[in-house]
């Protein structure tokens, strides 16, 4: 069932009944409504009116591969043929995966829906239809998974200047690579790499961009998040911003072949919302408390824990109430 067409007719948030809808789109009234229910089962908040007909709380666009290019301009990277934009999918990350099989040393796809969007530590990525950005793009690195320290920081730093370049500021990061505003989640980054550790290896860079959660999808959502038409306004074009995206992390990533973390040590440090707090840090089995002191040249979180200066590696950073000078905090 294609529910592209149905969407486009919709996407001016105008009444649309049921009738002309069918027409249009050589339909019967009832597969119509048929279609409407897959829409909501997708997530996109369809309003029903009766003599009215269907509308969309607000006018939505698509993606679309032709804005995209546009949007990218004489600034395009040479590779964008191997750039798909697709209506829905699994994952995008999986995709990515699936078009390099082939042996395409770089390839981007970009999703109005996942199906089974990934997070990270085994958690899902709420991805309704048409409402947020989901983009993977896979790069293959020659110099092996050692050189890659850093790196999701880098991209996290990469997701704010492209945001940054479409107007949209006062976004800040947690370590490792998440994407707040005021404190609250508004992109996610997942990296899932395959290779050797000295040889060639392949980098998925998965990354969510909230633009405008549905209601009913933010309900699945576990921790605190936010999206972009809550805090910029509504009048967003994702097309531009997956176009940013795409130049901001082609160039990006081609500096980070070249010179690594350092580059963007300072920015990242200029980004960082918990320097200077006390914070938990909670791995599989440890939980760290410490003053962040910032990252170091790994992308490692450096924490004064009151015992000690440690660099760590992993876990899930939590803020503590506990003040800054006080008792001494302790690993457990
Ligand atoms: C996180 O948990 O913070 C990471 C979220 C990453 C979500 C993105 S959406 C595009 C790509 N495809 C996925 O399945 N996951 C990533």
């Amino acid at each position: 069932m294609d529910l592209r067409p149905l969407l486009a007719q919709l996407s001016d948030g105008l009444f649309h009944s049921g009738e002309r809808l069918g027409s249009d789109l050589g339909l019967s009234r009832a597969a119509v409504w048929k279609q409407v229910e897959k829409l909501k089962a997708m997530g996109v908040e369809v309003h029903s009116v009766t003599g009215k007909g269907y509308r969309l709380p607000s006018a939505l666009n698509l993606l679309c591969l032709e804005e995209i290019q546009r949007s990218l301009g004489a600034d395009s990277p040479q590779w964008q043929q191997s750039l798909c934009v697709l209506f829905s999918v699994d994952s995008t990350n999986t995709e990515v995966v699936r078009r390099m099989r082939h042996g395409t040393d770089r390839y981007i796809v970009v999703a109005d829906h996942q199906s089974v969007g990934r997070g990270r530590r085994g958690r899902a990525w709420v991805s309704p239809l048409g409402a947020n950005i989901y983009m993977s793009i896979g790069w293959s690195f020659q110099s092996g998974i050692a050189a890659l320290e850093g790196l999701s920081l880098v991209v996290a730093v990469l997701v704010v200047r492209a945001l940054g370049h479409c107007g949209f500021h006062g976004i800040t990061l947690k370590w490792p690579n998440d994407v707040l505003v005021d404190g609250r989640k508004l992109a996610g980054i997942l990296l899932e790499v395959s290779g050797d550790v000295g040889g060639p290896c392949r980098v998925v860079i998965g990354i969510g961009i909230n633009v405008r959660m549905p209601g009913a999808a933010a309900q699945q959502i576990d921790q605190p998040y936010t999206d972009l038409a809550a805090n910029f306004g509504s009048k967003i074009d994702r097309n531009m911003i997956a176009a940013a995206m795409i130049l901001e992390l082609t160039r990006g990533l081609e500096e980070f072949e070249r010179s690594g973390f350092s580059t963007f040590h300072s920015q990242w440090d200029d980004l960082d919302t918990y320097k200077g707090r006390m914070v938990e840090l909670r791995a599989a089995t440890t939980v760290t408390q410490g003053v962040v002191q910032g990252v170091d040249q790994s992308g490692g979180l450096i924490l004064d824990t009151g015992d000690g200066v440690k660099v760590m590696a992993g876990g899930e950073l939590h803020t503590t109430l506990r003040p800054v000078t006080g008792a001494a905090p302790h690993d457990s």
